[in-house]
């Protein structure tokens, strides 16, 4: 088939490249003309495993193309994917402003049937509302669908490759049937909805998970104070097939481009029709408090934070990504610098990324885990990079200038603390707690 992708972000890009994998005629478009040229020349702007070897490969198969000429890439093509961000607003709503636009160009381009889809994740509603904008421009018959995207950063390739499941959200029998068929390849599990239903199916997926992991994570704060381990309690809340083992991993909180935004944007969406979404705020709410945790473990350790060397490793929202979008270091980090302590921080990737977001001077970015580290006052373990459990704790113990370490991730395991004089603290793990038990007494029961 043939097909046009706007928006060359994480899921157009990564979408444009796998339909292309499976045959198709991809073209993707961007009004970044730069970024075109980029990305012609094979160039991966985003760091996505896997992503660079398959770009190439369909590009050299003459499967895969990038321009920034709208209107050519919709008329040869029989699918449109539109596929632009939908950033969040300062009150909390999805701008939609990009979308709106995008409509309408595709409204005034179109000159013959087209199945238009819609990935980018947008308000329940705004589907119509797209839907209504290229109507008005159009002067040839098309129809429409709402396919939302599930894709994680890291593993996207794999995940729309290999999905848990397709929705097609479509009122239109034939769009439904066109879309059955470009998504065939990747399973057998397609769902054919109404187009709210399809939109809904995405927040309330991800608000979902965003309450699994605050779930945990108050769990957690609770273990730590009555002497149960988190991992355990997870372990054995997760064999009962109906909560399932995933997203039950405690920590410092999720972050990234898409459960943060999309948690604000379903409170938002049931605001709008007078509905208080009372347990999504506190998720956030949670959330939010969740990163703080590390500052108050620091404080009970070090006592004032003034003066202090904290190494940070890990920018990153999480590993194998160097996008930094609302990463839990960042609220970390201006705290320390509030209280006036000098932060040393590396991240194996997204430093770049991160100092171009963070508005603030006084980090020190480093080189290497082990620059970061040395002479520090304590160590902040903020993303799990494979690679920092790959480091001894004792080497790290030797860097350090006091062997105090925060495990924001629960990386560290009780074998790998044996013969090391750390003061440790992780999330929701009393019992590996070394050095500073006297200071956090378990509550008695
Ligand atoms: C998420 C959804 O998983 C995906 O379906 C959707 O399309 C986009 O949002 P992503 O943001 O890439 O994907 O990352 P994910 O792996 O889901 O992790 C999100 C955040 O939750 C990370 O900050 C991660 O560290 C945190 N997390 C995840 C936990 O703290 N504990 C867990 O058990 C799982």
């Amino acid at each position: 088939m043939k097909l046009a992708v706007i928006g060359t972000g994480y899921v157009g890009l990564v979408s444009g490249v796998c339909f292309a994998e499976l045959g198709n005629e991809v073209i993707c478009v961007d009004n970044v003309k730069a970024k075109i040229e980029r990305l012609n020349n094979g160039e991966v702007p985003i760091y996505e495993p896997g992503l660079k070897e398959l770009m190439t490969r369909n590009i050299e198969a003459g499967r895969l193309a990038f321009t920034s000429d709208l209107a050519a890439a919709v008329n040869r093509s029989e699918i449109i994917i539109i596929a632009v961000g939908t950033p969040s607003l300062p009150n909390g709503e999805a701008n939609l402003s990009f979308i709106e636009k995008v409509a309408e160009e595709i409204g005034q381009e179109i000159h013959d049937y087209k199945v238009i889809v819609v990935k980018s994740t947008v308000p329940v509603g705004t589907n119509e509302k797209v839907a209504a904008i290229i109507e008005q421009h159009a002067s040839v018959p098309f129809d429409f669908a709402s396919v939302p995207e599930f894709l994680r950063e890291g593993t996207a390739v794999s995940d729309t490759l290999k999905p848990d499941r397709i929705i097609i959200g479509t009122e239109s029998e034939k769009a439904a049937q066109t879309l059955q068929e470009l998504h065939s390849p990747l399973t057998e599990r397609i769902i054919i909805t109404d187009v709210r239903s399809a939109e809904m199916i995405k927040y309330a997926s991800n608000a979902f998970l965003a309450t699994k992991i605050s779930f945990i994570n108050e769990i957690a704060n609770i273990c730590e104070k009555v002497g149960a381990n988190v991992e355990e309690v997870a372990g054995g809340m997760g064999l009962d097939h109906r909560i399932g083992s995933s997203f039950l991993r405690a920590g410092i909180g999720y972050g990234g481009s898409c459960f943060p935004k999309d948690t604000q944007a379903l409170i938002q969406i049931a605001g709008h029709v007078n509905y208080d979404f009372k347990l999504l705020k506190s998720v956030v709410e949670v959330n939010r408090d969740q990163r703080f945790n590390v500052i108050h473990k620091l404080e009970s350790i070090l006592g004032e934070l003034e003066g202090k060397t904290i190494a940070i490793w890990g920018l990153a929202f999480k590993p194998e990504t160097d996008d930094v979008r609302d990463a839990p270091a960042f609220e970390i980090i201006s705290a320390l610098l509030d209280k006036g302590a000098v932060v040393k921080a590396y991240d194996p990737i997204a430093a770049h990324n991160f100092n171009q977001s963070f508005c603030r001077s006084g980090i020190v970015y480093c080189e290497s885990a082990e620059e970061a580290a040395l002479h520090a006052d304590a160590l902040c373990l903020l993303t799990e990079w494979k690679q920092f459990k790959q480091i001894s704790l004792q080497e790290i113990q030797k860097w350090l200038r006091s062997p105090n370490l925060i495990d924001g991730r629960n990386m560290y395991s009780e074998e790998q603390l044996v013969g090391t004089d750390f003061v440790y603290y992780s999330v929701g793990r009393p019992s590996l707690n070394r050095g500073v038990r006297e200071q956090i007494p378990l509550v008695s029961l």
